[in-house]
């Protein structure tokens, strides 16, 4: 009998891989299911960006990298970290993984004993509290609900620091909320940072290029706390590359050493022609991507007209990245014949089975009340998922 680590069955499956592989299993029986709970843009990578990859592999780039990533790549990030952010980091301080989740886990192993503390605003990312645990770390979650856009306030945070406290991990533009932190609201959370100099901020800005309300912010920009903060960005969602593998940080030189040497013990540098064509992305004008975000505005605006149209959903106004998350709790204790609705997680099932529509329950985001619809999906689809929606919600009494 073969017996898996402790380690390993202690580890949740990620919800929306396994809302995705649910909904594959109903289309695979023929059920056109309509997939919302995905988190990837439905664009392909821009143009330019292929041919640099293919003509990467036509110069042989087919060799073992340096760990971190070619230097040529470093220097390109370190560029765009000062134009598009004002982040000052030298290449020794970047490292490239496979995907911002590498760079995540990276963070994690290397800043976290056993019982050390985490806090994560919630709702927050699915893997970050994954991968906290993987390490033995808490997980200290700070609620924020629809009411407040779903940001926490500088008092929850200083509320939540203990001497335990190792690290605070968030995202901005959020997944799952869509919600944008503004300057203002930075600086509230740094002032608190830098009361604790010993507590590492860990800013993941993936979504950087999808933001509806003007130029991103970083928190890394807060003179106070700026060598304490690692800067965690990547190449998925902006330039629409999730399968082409690549993430990266800028952090405190002691940091990206010693993620450096953990990589170089699990996977090593990422992919050659990857990295050659994330320069091409970084150097190019942003043009595709820009156009992307202005198609995802337009999604997303008359999506919310569709969602505002049940009656029961509370619904806010995501100012980035591709989702909403609508409160579902006022359908709590409500049915339609054999489905009964207690929680989030029935909700989901229930839009699932009743209007063949996947999105993914806010239990998984640490959040009971919501669930996530992605709309990165094209217009047809949406629409016709929202109708669905709404006559399946209208049919619980
Ligand atoms: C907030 C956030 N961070 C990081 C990632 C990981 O991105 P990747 O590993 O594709 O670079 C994702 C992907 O869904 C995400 O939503």
């Amino acid at each position: 009998m073969i017996q898996l680590s402790e380690r390993v069955l202690a580890l949740e499956e990620s919800a929306t891989i396994a809302m995705a592989a649910k909904s594959r299993a109903m289309k695979q029986q023929g059920i056109d299911v309509i997939s919302l709970s995905l988190g990837e843009p439905d664009f392909g990578t821009p143009k330019h960006i292929q041919e640099a990859g293919k003509q990467a592999i036509d110069e042989g780039y087919s060799h073992y990298t340096p760990v971190p990533g070619y230097l040529a790549l470093r220097e390109a990030i370190a560029e765009k970290f000062k134009r598009d952010n004002n982040l000052e980091y030298t290449p020794d301080q970047i490292v490239t993984s496979t995907g911002a989740k590498q760079t995540l886990v990276n963070l994690m192993m290397v800043l976290i004993n056993p019982g050390d503390e985490v806090i994560i605003p919630a709702p927050f990312w699915v893997s970050y509290a994954g991968q906290v645990e993987l390490m033995q770390g808490k997980v200290v979650q700070v609620k924020a609900g629809i009411e407040n856009d779903f940001k926490i306030t500088p008092a929850q945070l200083e509320a939540a620091i203990t001497d335990k406290t190792k690290a605070f991990i968030f995202s901005s533009p959020c997944n799952p909320t869509g919600s944008v932190y503004s300057q203002a609201e930075l600086n509230g959370l740094a002032e608190v940072f830098a009361k604790h100099p010993n507590i590492i901020v860990i800013a993941d800005e993936i979504y950087e290029l999808i933001n509806f309300i003007g130029k991103h912010v970083s928190i890394g920009n807060a003179e106070a706390i700026k060598d304490q903060v690692v800067t965690v960005n990547g190449i998925s969602k902006g330039f629409a590359m999730t399968g082409w593998r690549l993430g990266y940080m800028g952090a405190p030189l002691a940091i990206a050493k010693a993620c450096s040497k953990m990589q170089g013990q699990f996977t090593s540098g990422t992919s050659a022609v990857t990295q050659r064509a994330t320069i091409a992305a970084l150097k190019s004008d942003y043009a595709p991507s820009h156009a992307m975000r202005d198609e995802f505005l337009r999604r997303r605006d008359f999506v919310g007209e569709l969602l505002r149209s049940i009656e029961g959903l509370k619904v806010n106004t995501p100012e980035g990245a591709f989702y909403y998350f609508p409160d579902v709790s006022a359908y709590y204790g409500k049915a339609n014949g054999d489905y009964v609705i207690n929680n989030n997680n029935d909700v989901a099932n229930y839009l699932l089975e009743k209007a063949h529509v996947a999105t993914v329950s806010g239990e998984a985001f640490g959040n009971e009340h919501c669930i996530r619809l992605s709309y990165a999906s094209s217009e047809e689809q949406l629409r016709k998922a929202c109708a669905r929606m709404k006559a399946a919600f209208d049919e619980l009494s």
